[in-house]
């Protein structure tokens, strides 16, 4: 999969060089380019932001540098067809594993990543007709902009291609993976300040372990997250 962020803060995305992910780069499982916004602007002050039409407080990006950013991604010959514009804002719809999962299929994601108050609309608009555009919030509470929300997305759509997480077995039994949070886990010692491990899990009953499991998974769900649960 090619990857390519936009954004004004490039030093973000030094952290793509570490763990899996950056494992994933080396093996070239992952392609990442981060883009400069302000390296296509031709002004003294870079300038990538401006006032809004209408008035109110803060400040819009310029379509400009972006237009001209996308439109040299895409005549990149090494993009593909049609790419997804992830638009990373707290007005976009939820991500969620089945989001991530989707897009993990894609062959080319890019990350627009916005400060301010949001990027000119007339950006999304326009490349609509020659991307997929997706507007996207990570949860109902406001970030300064779009880098932390990329980087978070990156790291749970990276880890879905195949190959990037060693064993594949470990993405089955995860939160979310079936609409359940995942249960408790535990390892050595068996005590451990006067705390005792479930015994089911001593026990070796491989079909005891497996029902507690899915009990607590059902407990902790219906807990903390009544809404995942069916009517
Ligand atoms: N940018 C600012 N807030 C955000 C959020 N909640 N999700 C995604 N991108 C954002």
């Amino acid at each position: 999969m090619r990857i390519d962020i936009v954004t004004i803060f490039p030093e973000f995305f030094a952290t793509l060089d570490v763990s899996l992910l950056g494992k994933a780069r080396q093996s070239g499982l992952l392609q990442t380019h981060v883009h400069d916004l302000r390296d296509v602007t031709t002004d003294k002050h870079r300038t990538v932001d401006d006032t809004p039409y209408g008035g109110g407080a803060g400040m819009v990006m310029k379509p400009e540098p972006w237009g001209d950013t996308l439109d040299a991604i895409l005549a990149d010959p090494d993009s593909s067809q049609r790419p997804v514009l992830i638009v990373p804002s707290p007005a976009g719809e939820p991500f969620t594993q089945v989001v991530a999962k989707e897009l993990s299929q894609e062959e080319q994601l890019i990350f627009a990543c916005g400060r301010y108050e949001g990027i000119d609309q007339r950006v999304s608009d326009h490349f609509a007709t020659r991307m997929t555009v997706r507007p996207i919030s990570l949860g109902d509470y406001v970030l300064n902009g779009g880098e932390v929300a990329s980087l978070a997305m990156i790291e749970a759509i990276g880890r879905l291609i195949p190959g990037v997480v060693g064993n594949p077995d470990s993405l089955v039994e995860e939160s979310h993976e079936d609409g359940l949070l995942e249960y408790p886990s535990y390892t050595k010692p068996a005590v451990w300040r006067d705390l005792e491990v479930p015994q089911v899990l001593l026990s070796g009953n491989h079909a005891a372990i497996a029902a507690w499991r899915h009990e607590q998974q059902l407990e902790r769900t219906k807990r903390i997250r009544p809404d995942l649960l069916p009517e």
